[in-house]
């Protein structure tokens, strides 16, 4: 019997008991294999490789960029490590928006050739015709609310979202919608801890939360952001446990200096 076969595979239906349980989810963004490999062996139950690749491993301004043949190839990069977690996988701006076939085909795409277990897209009541879709097909979608960084050109800004009575009462029925339409699950991204602790009281899927509060069901973080690898972008939501920017930048300059004074290989760093 193979290691694989041991180990108990988190799924979309263990999310839904988590919620019933009580039981907090916890979610972190993954794009590569080797940071991957720890975060599943450390005890996450669903790694994100999600479109922030645009951002902190391509280095772009926006998500915007990122192409499906960039997402796959970061998501079966963590596929190859998960072997307990849920691996979700983003649709990219561009891949799903213009119809549901489109948006169907991108989503097989995905699961096919990166091996992911599921699919997360952008937006409510608009979207529901695709999120349908791709479920028909076997593909479970998890939704995505408030601030929505696909549409940061639409927005202008990434402050907190849903502030105001009328976008508060719009996310709650697009919440609704993306339940009835088959969601799995919602991530609740910058919105008053309020709303989103009674968005997770109005429905049967789990919400995760980034930077809206405690009552969601469970949260989730960028990686490279708790591990202080993003120099400099420190919000509130945030909770950095390393500072490896600086820890890193320390070993680089270690190994410069000992290249440079001729101190390595040392000599039992030699055949
Ligand atoms: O792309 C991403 O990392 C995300 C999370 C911030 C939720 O969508």
């Amino acid at each position: 019997m193979s290691v694989n076969t041991l180990i108990k595979r988190i799924t979309t239906n263990t999310l839904q008991d988590m919620k019933m349980r009580g039981e907090k989810i916890a979610m972190l963004t993954s794009y590569d294999y080797s940071l991957a490999k720890i975060v599943d062996e450390a005890g996450i139950d669903v790694i994100l490789v999600g479109d922030s690749a645009s951002n902190v491993m391509a280095g772009h301004e926006t998500t915007l960029p990122i192409t499906l043949d960039q997402m796959i190839y970061h998501a079966s990069s963590v596929v190859r490590a998960a072997k307990r977690c849920l691996v979700v996988v983003d649709l990219p701006f561009g891949s799903y928006q213009g119809n549901s076939k489109e948006a169907l085909n991108s989503a097989i795409r995905i699961m096919k050739e990166s091996g992911g277990h599921a699919v997360k897209v952008e937006g409510g009541q608009e979207i529901c015709e695709s999120v349908a879709r791709i479920i028909t097909a076997g593909i479970p979608v998890m939704g995505h609310l408030g601030l929505t960084p696909q549409s940061i050109h639409k927005f202008g800004t990434y402050t907190v979202r849903a502030k105001e009575e009328a976008e508060a009462d719009k996310l709650k029925k697009d919440v609704l919608a993306l339940q009835e339409a088959g969601c799995f699950g919602v991530v609740l991204e910058k919105i008053p801890a309020k709303l989103a602790e009674e968005v997770t009281a109005s429905v049967r899927i789990p919400t995760i939360g980034i930077g809206a509060g405690p009552g969601c069901d469970g949260q989730v973080l960028v990686v490279h952001d708790i591990l202080g690898l993003t120099k400099g972008f420190k919000p509130r939501f945030l909770r950095q446990y390393l500072d490896l920017y600086e820890q890193i930048g320390g070993a680089v300059k270690s190994y410069v200096s000992d290249v440079k004074a001729s101190d390595f290989p040392g000599e039992k760093e030699q055949y």
